[in-house]
Protein backbone atom coordinates (compact mmCIF):
# COMPACT_ATOMS: atom_id res chain seq x y z
CA UNK A 1 0.00 0.00 0.00
CA UNK A 2 2.82 2.46 0.65
CA UNK A 3 5.28 1.46 -2.19
CA UNK A 4 5.06 5.57 -3.63
CA UNK A 5 5.81 6.82 -0.52
CA UNK A 6 8.90 4.41 -0.03
CA UNK A 7 9.81 5.11 -3.23
CA UNK A 8 10.49 8.48 -1.91
CA UNK A 9 12.79 6.94 0.39
CA UNK A 10 14.93 4.95 -1.94
CA UNK A 11 14.79 8.14 -3.98
CA UNK A 12 16.87 10.03 -2.02
CA UNK A 13 19.76 8.00 -2.94
CA UNK A 14 20.24 9.29 -6.05
CA UNK A 15 19.62 12.69 -7.18
CA UNK A 16 18.14 11.81 -10.50
CA UNK A 17 15.55 9.52 -9.17
CA UNK A 18 14.66 12.08 -6.76
CA UNK A 19 13.37 14.82 -9.47
CA UNK A 20 11.43 12.08 -11.10
CA UNK A 21 9.80 11.63 -8.13
CA UNK A 22 9.80 15.43 -7.46
CA UNK A 23 7.87 15.88 -11.05
CA UNK A 24 5.80 12.91 -10.43
CA UNK A 25 4.57 14.53 -7.05
CA UNK A 26 4.05 17.54 -8.08
CA UNK A 27 1.60 16.08 -10.96
CA UNK A 28 0.16 13.01 -9.77
CA UNK A 29 -2.37 12.13 -7.49
CA UNK A 30 -2.13 12.10 -3.22
CA UNK A 31 -4.07 10.16 -1.32
CA UNK A 32 -3.41 10.76 2.32
CA UNK A 33 -4.34 7.16 4.17
CA UNK A 34 -5.43 7.09 7.80
CA UNK A 35 -4.68 10.15 8.87
CA UNK A 36 -6.27 11.99 12.31
CA UNK A 37 -7.72 15.05 9.90
CA UNK A 38 -8.20 18.40 12.45
CA UNK A 39 -9.86 20.87 10.53
CA UNK A 40 -11.16 23.69 13.22
CA UNK A 41 -12.71 25.53 10.13
CA UNK A 42 -15.64 22.94 10.04
CA UNK A 43 -15.41 21.31 13.70
CA UNK A 44 -13.61 17.81 11.83
CA UNK A 45 -11.69 15.30 13.69
CA UNK A 46 -11.72 11.98 12.98
CA UNK A 47 -9.48 9.57 10.93
CA UNK A 48 -9.90 9.19 7.32
CA UNK A 49 -8.39 9.07 3.82
CA UNK A 50 -8.21 12.63 1.73
CA UNK A 51 -7.55 12.51 -1.68
CA UNK A 52 -5.52 15.59 -3.39
CA UNK A 53 -5.99 16.17 -7.59
CA UNK A 54 -4.97 18.90 -9.45
CA UNK A 55 -3.97 21.13 -6.59
CA UNK A 56 -7.44 20.36 -4.96
CA UNK A 57 -8.67 18.22 -2.20
CA UNK A 58 -11.08 16.33 -4.44
CA UNK A 59 -12.36 13.79 -1.72
CA UNK A 60 -12.72 12.81 2.15
CA UNK A 61 -13.76 10.04 2.78
CA UNK A 62 -13.98 7.14 5.05
CA UNK A 63 -11.45 5.06 3.18
CA UNK A 64 -10.12 5.46 -0.51
CA UNK A 65 -9.31 2.79 -2.47
CA UNK A 66 -5.50 3.21 -3.21
CA UNK A 67 -4.58 1.55 -5.84
CA UNK A 68 -1.20 3.00 -7.45
CA UNK A 69 -1.80 4.03 -10.66
CA UNK A 70 1.24 5.61 -12.31
CA UNK A 71 1.94 9.47 -10.79
CA UNK A 72 -0.15 8.87 -7.81
CA UNK A 73 1.69 9.26 -4.39
CA UNK A 74 0.13 7.43 -1.20
CA UNK A 75 0.73 9.15 2.15
CA UNK A 76 0.25 6.59 5.31
CA UNK A 77 -0.87 8.76 7.25
CA UNK A 78 -1.68 6.54 10.22
CA UNK A 79 -0.91 7.47 13.65
CA UNK A 80 -0.19 11.39 12.43
CA UNK A 81 -2.19 14.25 12.68
CA UNK A 82 -3.81 16.03 9.17
CA UNK A 83 -4.15 19.83 9.46
CA UNK A 84 -4.38 23.02 7.42
CA UNK A 85 -1.22 24.55 6.48
CA UNK A 86 0.60 26.65 8.66
CA UNK A 87 0.21 30.86 8.08
CA UNK A 88 3.03 32.74 9.58
CA UNK A 89 2.08 36.24 9.34
CA UNK A 90 5.70 37.42 10.19
CA UNK A 91 8.43 36.12 8.72
CA UNK A 92 11.88 37.96 7.47
CA UNK A 93 13.26 36.46 3.96
CA UNK A 94 16.32 39.21 3.67
CA UNK A 95 16.06 39.28 -0.26
CA UNK A 96 17.00 41.72 -1.36
CA UNK A 97 19.88 43.31 0.46
CA UNK A 98 20.74 40.85 2.70
CA UNK A 99 20.99 37.72 1.36
CA UNK A 100 24.24 36.68 3.52
CA UNK A 101 21.21 36.02 5.90
CA UNK A 102 18.54 34.38 4.18
CA UNK A 103 17.21 34.31 0.58
CA UNK A 104 13.86 33.98 -0.42
CA UNK A 105 14.82 30.19 -1.71
CA UNK A 106 16.74 29.25 2.02
CA UNK A 107 13.59 31.26 3.74
CA UNK A 108 11.05 29.71 2.34
CA UNK A 109 12.22 26.10 2.14
CA UNK A 110 12.56 26.77 5.95
CA UNK A 111 8.52 27.33 5.94
CA UNK A 112 8.33 24.35 4.01
CA UNK A 113 10.66 22.05 6.72
CA UNK A 114 8.60 24.02 9.74
CA UNK A 115 4.73 22.94 7.67
CA UNK A 116 4.37 26.65 6.95
CA UNK A 117 2.45 26.89 3.27
CA UNK A 118 2.34 30.61 3.48
CA UNK A 119 4.29 33.48 4.78
CA UNK A 120 4.38 37.20 5.16
CA UNK A 121 7.49 38.51 4.50
CA UNK A 122 8.10 41.31 5.73
CA UNK A 123 9.55 45.25 4.46
CA UNK A 124 12.66 45.58 6.00
CA UNK A 125 14.82 44.82 3.03
CA UNK A 126 17.25 46.77 1.03
CA UNK A 127 15.50 48.50 -0.93
CA UNK A 128 12.62 48.36 1.22
CA UNK A 129 9.38 46.82 -0.06
CA UNK A 130 8.02 50.49 -0.35
CA UNK A 131 6.30 50.79 -4.36
CA UNK A 132 4.33 48.67 -6.38
CA UNK A 133 7.15 48.01 -8.58
CA UNK A 134 8.91 46.32 -5.37
CA UNK A 135 6.00 44.26 -4.61
CA UNK A 136 5.71 42.94 -8.21
CA UNK A 137 9.65 42.18 -7.73
CA UNK A 138 9.37 39.96 -4.69
CA UNK A 139 6.26 38.08 -6.55
CA UNK A 140 8.48 37.12 -9.13
CA UNK A 141 11.68 36.79 -6.95
CA UNK A 142 9.07 34.43 -5.23
CA UNK A 143 6.93 32.63 -8.49
CA UNK A 144 8.67 29.25 -7.70
CA UNK A 145 9.82 28.83 -4.40
CA UNK A 146 7.76 25.86 -2.38
CA UNK A 147 5.21 28.28 -0.88
CA UNK A 148 2.91 31.19 -1.33
CA UNK A 149 4.80 34.21 -0.76
CA UNK A 150 1.89 37.24 0.05
CA UNK A 151 4.36 40.41 0.51
CA UNK A 152 4.39 43.14 3.66
CA UNK A 153 4.87 46.71 2.18
CA UNK A 154 5.92 49.43 3.98
CA UNK A 155 3.75 52.15 5.73
CA UNK A 156 6.17 54.60 4.86
CA UNK A 157 8.98 55.39 2.08
CA UNK A 158 12.29 53.55 3.04
CA UNK A 159 10.46 53.03 6.11
CA UNK A 160 11.98 56.52 7.67
CA UNK A 161 8.49 57.47 9.06
CA UNK A 162 8.43 60.47 7.16
CA UNK A 163 6.49 60.53 4.53
CA UNK A 164 3.72 57.58 3.26
CA UNK A 165 4.28 54.91 0.45
CA UNK A 166 1.76 54.37 -1.94
CA UNK A 167 -0.52 51.73 -0.40
CA UNK A 168 -3.33 51.50 -2.90
CA UNK A 169 -0.69 51.21 -5.43
CA UNK A 170 1.30 48.30 -3.52
CA UNK A 171 -1.86 46.47 -2.70
CA UNK A 172 -2.91 46.55 -6.36
CA UNK A 173 0.43 45.10 -7.32
CA UNK A 174 -0.20 41.98 -4.26
CA UNK A 175 1.22 43.19 -1.13
CA UNK A 176 -1.60 41.34 1.92
CA UNK A 177 -0.80 43.69 4.72
CA UNK A 178 1.15 47.00 5.45
CA UNK A 179 4.08 47.08 8.37
CA UNK A 180 6.96 49.26 9.61
CA UNK A 181 8.21 46.04 11.37
CA UNK A 182 11.48 46.56 12.57
CA UNK A 183 10.22 50.19 14.60
CA UNK A 184 7.03 52.33 14.67
CA UNK A 185 6.52 54.82 12.89
CA UNK A 186 6.83 57.66 15.68
CA UNK A 187 5.21 60.62 13.54
CA UNK A 188 1.43 60.11 14.98
CA UNK A 189 0.51 62.90 11.86
CA UNK A 190 2.13 60.66 9.13
CA UNK A 191 1.19 57.05 10.84
CA UNK A 192 -2.44 58.66 10.85
CA UNK A 193 -2.44 59.19 7.33
CA UNK A 194 -1.22 55.77 5.99
CA UNK A 195 -3.53 54.49 8.81
CA UNK A 196 -6.09 56.49 6.99
CA UNK A 197 -5.40 55.37 3.26
CA UNK A 198 -4.83 51.05 4.71
CA UNK A 199 -8.45 51.90 5.90
CA UNK A 200 -9.85 53.01 2.45
CA UNK A 201 -8.19 50.35 0.74
CA UNK A 202 -9.02 47.62 3.03
CA UNK A 203 -5.68 46.53 3.74
CA UNK A 204 -4.34 45.23 7.61
CA UNK A 205 -1.65 46.62 9.25
CA UNK A 206 0.71 44.70 10.81
CA UNK A 207 2.08 46.99 13.71
CA UNK A 208 5.28 46.31 15.51
CA UNK A 209 5.38 48.18 18.70
CA UNK A 210 8.03 49.93 20.12
CA UNK A 211 8.43 53.68 21.03
CA UNK A 212 12.11 54.20 19.67
CA UNK A 213 13.21 57.06 22.22
CA UNK A 214 11.97 55.47 25.26
CA UNK A 215 13.68 52.05 24.61
CA UNK A 216 17.07 54.16 23.64
CA UNK A 217 20.18 51.62 23.68
CA UNK A 218 17.78 48.92 25.55
CA UNK A 219 19.08 45.00 24.66
CA UNK A 220 17.18 43.02 26.75
CA UNK A 221 14.22 43.34 28.96
CA UNK A 222 14.90 45.63 32.30
CA UNK A 223 15.01 43.93 35.24
CA UNK A 224 16.86 41.99 37.76
CA UNK A 225 18.59 39.81 35.12
CA UNK A 226 19.70 43.06 32.87
CA UNK A 227 20.87 44.20 36.04
CA UNK A 228 22.95 41.22 37.08
CA UNK A 229 24.83 41.03 33.53
CA UNK A 230 25.06 45.15 33.33
CA UNK A 231 23.05 45.14 30.71
CA UNK A 232 20.48 47.93 29.10
CA UNK A 233 17.03 47.27 29.79
CA UNK A 234 13.89 47.50 27.73
CA UNK A 235 10.91 48.43 29.90
CA UNK A 236 7.34 46.71 28.98
CA UNK A 237 6.19 50.42 28.91
CA UNK A 238 8.37 50.76 25.46
CA UNK A 239 5.45 48.58 23.73
CA UNK A 240 2.41 49.09 25.69
CA UNK A 241 2.31 52.80 25.11
CA UNK A 242 2.70 52.41 21.81
CA UNK A 243 0.05 49.19 21.63
CA UNK A 244 -2.44 51.88 23.54
CA UNK A 245 -1.33 54.74 20.81
CA UNK A 246 -2.25 52.87 17.70
CA UNK A 247 -5.44 50.95 19.23
CA UNK A 248 -6.93 54.51 19.21
CA UNK A 249 -5.17 55.76 16.10
CA UNK A 250 -6.83 52.82 14.78
CA UNK A 251 -10.19 53.57 16.26
CA UNK A 252 -10.57 56.44 14.36
CA UNK A 253 -9.16 55.93 11.10
CA UNK A 254 -10.75 52.43 10.77
CA UNK A 255 -8.19 50.08 9.31
CA UNK A 256 -8.15 46.94 10.62
CA UNK A 257 -5.13 46.58 13.15
CA UNK A 258 -2.67 43.26 13.68
CA UNK A 259 -0.21 43.54 16.74
CA UNK A 260 2.87 41.96 16.15
CA UNK A 261 4.86 39.93 18.94
CA UNK A 262 2.96 40.78 21.54
CA UNK A 263 5.15 40.90 24.74
CA UNK A 264 3.18 41.92 27.93
CA UNK A 265 0.97 41.43 29.40
CA UNK A 266 -0.34 45.02 29.63
CA UNK A 267 -0.50 44.25 25.87
CA UNK A 268 -2.82 41.62 25.95
CA UNK A 269 -5.12 43.39 28.14
CA UNK A 270 -4.87 46.05 26.05
CA UNK A 271 -6.22 44.12 23.11
CA UNK A 272 -8.78 42.52 25.36
CA UNK A 273 -10.21 46.20 25.79
CA UNK A 274 -9.92 46.79 22.24
CA UNK A 275 -11.70 43.43 21.81
CA UNK A 276 -14.26 44.45 24.31
CA UNK A 277 -14.86 47.94 22.18
CA UNK A 278 -15.75 45.81 19.05
CA UNK A 279 -12.83 47.13 17.38
CA UNK A 280 -11.07 44.81 14.41
CA UNK A 281 -8.28 44.67 16.55
CA UNK A 282 -6.18 41.16 16.17
CA UNK A 283 -2.91 40.04 18.68
CA UNK A 284 -0.10 37.69 17.87
CA UNK A 285 1.91 35.98 20.16
CA UNK A 286 5.92 34.43 19.04
CA UNK A 287 6.57 31.10 20.62
CA UNK A 288 9.68 32.50 21.88
CA UNK A 289 7.53 35.30 24.33
CA UNK A 290 5.54 32.63 25.93
CA UNK A 291 8.13 29.67 25.77
CA UNK A 292 10.82 31.60 27.78
CA UNK A 293 11.38 34.04 30.57
CA UNK A 294 14.41 36.89 30.83
CA UNK A 295 15.58 34.95 34.34
CA UNK A 296 16.48 31.59 31.56
CA UNK A 297 19.02 33.97 29.59
CA UNK A 298 22.09 31.99 31.33
CA UNK A 299 24.59 34.37 29.51
CA UNK A 300 25.37 37.95 27.90
CA UNK A 301 24.99 36.18 24.26
CA UNK A 302 23.40 37.45 21.00
CA UNK A 303 21.21 34.41 20.17
CA UNK A 304 19.26 35.54 23.11
CA UNK A 305 18.55 38.98 21.94
CA UNK A 306 15.61 39.60 19.85
CA UNK A 307 12.61 42.50 20.11
CA UNK A 308 10.67 42.64 21.63
CA UNK A 309 12.83 40.73 24.66
CA UNK A 310 12.08 37.65 25.95
CA UNK A 311 10.10 39.19 29.41
CA UNK A 312 9.50 38.33 32.65
CA UNK A 313 7.77 35.53 34.30
CA UNK A 314 4.41 37.10 34.93
CA UNK A 315 4.54 38.42 31.43
CA UNK A 316 4.96 34.71 29.98
CA UNK A 317 1.95 33.52 32.12
CA UNK A 318 -0.22 36.25 31.11
CA UNK A 319 0.68 35.85 27.21
CA UNK A 320 -0.36 32.01 27.65
CA UNK A 321 -3.28 33.11 29.25
CA UNK A 322 -4.09 35.23 26.97
CA UNK A 323 -3.72 32.68 24.11
CA UNK A 324 -5.71 30.37 26.28
CA UNK A 325 -8.58 33.21 26.65
CA UNK A 326 -8.89 33.75 22.83
CA UNK A 327 -7.47 37.70 23.62
CA UNK A 328 -4.44 36.79 21.96
CA UNK A 329 -5.58 35.18 18.04
CA UNK A 330 -2.30 34.31 16.04
CA UNK A 331 1.03 32.72 16.67
CA UNK A 332 3.46 33.82 14.09
CA UNK A 333 7.42 33.30 14.74
CA UNK A 334 8.90 37.31 13.72
CA UNK A 335 11.79 34.45 12.10
CA UNK A 336 14.57 36.65 11.94
CA UNK A 337 17.38 34.66 10.44
CA UNK A 338 21.35 36.48 11.25
CA UNK A 339 24.69 35.49 10.14
CA UNK A 340 26.29 33.41 13.14
CA UNK A 341 29.13 36.29 13.40
CA UNK A 342 26.96 38.67 14.14
CA UNK A 343 25.10 36.91 16.40
CA UNK A 344 28.14 35.50 18.02
CA UNK A 345 28.59 37.96 20.49
CA UNK A 346 27.51 40.04 23.62
CA UNK A 347 23.95 41.69 23.33
CA UNK A 348 25.54 45.27 23.46
CA UNK A 349 27.27 44.38 20.16
CA UNK A 350 24.51 41.71 18.23
CA UNK A 351 21.42 42.90 15.97
CA UNK A 352 18.15 41.98 16.91
CA UNK A 353 16.18 38.88 16.06
CA UNK A 354 15.65 34.83 16.51
CA UNK A 355 14.78 31.99 13.85
CA UNK A 356 11.92 30.27 14.54
CA UNK A 357 9.94 28.80 11.48
CA UNK A 358 11.06 25.74 11.25
CA UNK A 359 10.04 24.99 15.17
CA UNK A 360 6.97 26.53 15.47
CA UNK A 361 4.72 24.22 15.60
CA UNK A 362 6.71 21.65 18.01
CA UNK A 363 7.19 24.36 19.85
CA UNK A 364 4.09 25.56 20.75
CA UNK A 365 2.49 22.15 20.54
CA UNK A 366 5.00 20.95 23.21
CA UNK A 367 4.39 24.49 25.45
CA UNK A 368 0.65 25.23 24.61
CA UNK A 369 -1.35 21.77 24.40
CA UNK A 370 0.97 19.35 26.35
CA UNK A 371 1.25 22.55 28.73
CA UNK A 372 -2.62 22.57 29.20
CA UNK A 373 -3.86 25.58 27.98
CA UNK A 374 -5.10 25.03 24.27
CA UNK A 375 -6.66 22.07 22.56
CA UNK A 376 -5.14 20.77 19.26
CA UNK A 377 -7.74 22.28 17.20
CA UNK A 378 -6.80 25.32 18.92
CA UNK A 379 -3.60 25.35 18.13
CA UNK A 380 -4.12 25.38 14.32
CA UNK A 381 -7.07 27.93 14.99
CA UNK A 382 -4.26 30.66 16.04
CA UNK A 383 -1.55 29.35 12.98
CA UNK A 384 -3.51 28.52 10.36
CA UNK A 385 -7.18 29.57 10.40
CA UNK A 386 -7.01 32.99 12.61
CA UNK A 387 -3.67 34.19 10.17
CA UNK A 388 -6.25 33.67 7.22
CA UNK A 389 -8.63 35.32 9.09
CA UNK A 390 -6.49 38.48 8.98
CA UNK A 391 -5.27 38.74 5.74
CA UNK A 392 -8.90 37.93 4.25
CA UNK A 393 -7.72 34.54 2.51
CA UNK A 394 -9.28 31.34 1.44
CA UNK A 395 -6.84 29.42 3.48
CA UNK A 396 -6.84 27.50 6.62
CA UNK A 397 -9.05 24.95 5.52
CA UNK A 398 -9.22 21.25 4.24
CA UNK A 399 -12.32 20.95 2.35
CA UNK A 400 -13.15 19.21 -0.92
CA UNK A 401 -12.86 21.96 -3.35
CA UNK A 402 -10.27 23.88 -1.35
CA UNK A 403 -6.88 24.78 -2.55
CA UNK A 404 -4.54 21.82 -1.05
CA UNK A 405 -2.26 23.57 1.40
CA UNK A 406 -1.66 20.26 4.25
CA UNK A 407 0.31 19.58 6.36
CA UNK A 408 1.15 16.00 8.40
CA UNK A 409 2.40 15.95 11.81
CA UNK A 410 3.67 13.49 14.70
CA UNK A 411 2.96 14.27 17.76
CA UNK A 412 4.52 11.74 19.72
CA UNK A 413 7.56 11.99 18.03
CA UNK A 414 10.15 13.74 20.12
CA UNK A 415 13.14 15.32 18.68
CA UNK A 416 15.84 18.22 19.82
CA UNK A 417 16.02 21.24 17.96
CA UNK A 418 19.20 21.15 16.03
CA UNK A 419 20.34 24.43 14.09
CA UNK A 420 22.38 21.98 11.86
CA UNK A 421 19.11 21.01 10.56
CA UNK A 422 17.59 23.86 9.50
CA UNK A 423 17.47 25.00 5.99
CA UNK A 424 17.31 28.48 7.03
CA UNK A 425 20.62 30.30 6.58
CA UNK A 426 20.05 31.50 9.97
CA UNK A 427 21.30 29.48 12.93
CA UNK A 428 20.69 31.81 15.61
CA UNK A 429 18.22 30.36 18.13
CA UNK A 430 17.88 30.53 22.29
CA UNK A 431 16.30 27.01 21.98
CA UNK A 432 19.41 24.57 20.59
CA UNK A 433 19.26 21.66 22.40
CA UNK A 434 15.28 21.73 23.48
CA UNK A 435 13.75 18.88 23.62
CA UNK A 436 10.20 19.09 21.22
CA UNK A 437 6.82 16.87 20.12
CA UNK A 438 5.45 16.90 17.26
CA UNK A 439 7.76 16.90 14.17
CA UNK A 440 6.76 17.40 10.88
CA UNK A 441 6.12 14.90 8.61
CA UNK A 442 5.46 15.71 5.41
CA UNK A 443 4.12 19.32 3.81
CA UNK A 444 2.03 19.88 0.58
CA UNK A 445 1.45 23.26 -0.74
CA UNK A 446 -1.26 23.43 -3.57
CA UNK A 447 -1.16 19.46 -3.87
CA UNK A 448 2.48 19.29 -4.23
CA UNK A 449 4.87 17.72 -1.86
CA UNK A 450 7.33 20.11 -1.03
CA UNK A 451 8.87 18.80 2.32
CA UNK A 452 9.16 14.95 3.51
CA UNK A 453 10.80 14.07 6.45
CA UNK A 454 11.62 11.01 4.61
CA UNK A 455 12.93 12.73 1.12
CA UNK A 456 13.47 16.37 2.15
CA UNK A 457 12.75 19.14 0.25
CA UNK A 458 10.71 18.24 -2.94
CA UNK A 459 10.56 21.35 -5.88
O1 LIG B 1 13.95 40.88 16.62
C1 LIG B 1 13.58 41.45 15.61
N1 LIG B 1 14.19 41.27 14.43
N2 LIG B 1 12.58 42.29 15.72
C2 LIG B 1 12.23 43.08 14.72
O2 LIG B 1 11.34 43.83 14.89
C3 LIG B 1 12.98 43.06 13.45
C4 LIG B 1 13.63 41.78 13.26
C5 LIG B 1 14.67 41.81 12.17
O3 LIG B 1 14.40 42.34 11.07
O4 LIG B 1 15.76 41.24 12.37
ZN1 LIG C 1 8.95 43.68 14.80
ZN1 LIG D 1 9.82 41.21 12.59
Amino acid sequence: MHSAYMEIVKGLADEAALSILRKEMSMGEIIIKQGRLVNPADGTDRVCDIRISGGRIAEIAEAIPDNIEDGKTVIDASGKVVMPGLIDLHVHLREPGFEYKETIETGTSAAAHGGVTTICPMPNTNPVIDSPERVRDLLERAENTPVHVLPVGAVTLGQEGKEIADIRGMKEAGAAALSEDGKSVMDTLVYCKGLREAAECGIPVFAHCEDKVLAADGVMNAGKRAEELGLPGITNAVEDVIVARDIFLSKEAGNRLHLCHCSTRDSAALVDFAKKQGLPVTGEVCPHHFTMSDDEITEDHGRFKMNPPLRGREDVQALKEALRDGVMDVISTDHAPHAAEEKDQSMLKAPFGIVGIENSFAISYTELVRGGYLTLSQLIEKMSVNPARVLGIDKGNIAVGKAADVVIADLSAEYEIDPDEFFSKGKNTPFAGKKVYGRIEATIVDGRVVYSAAGGLGK
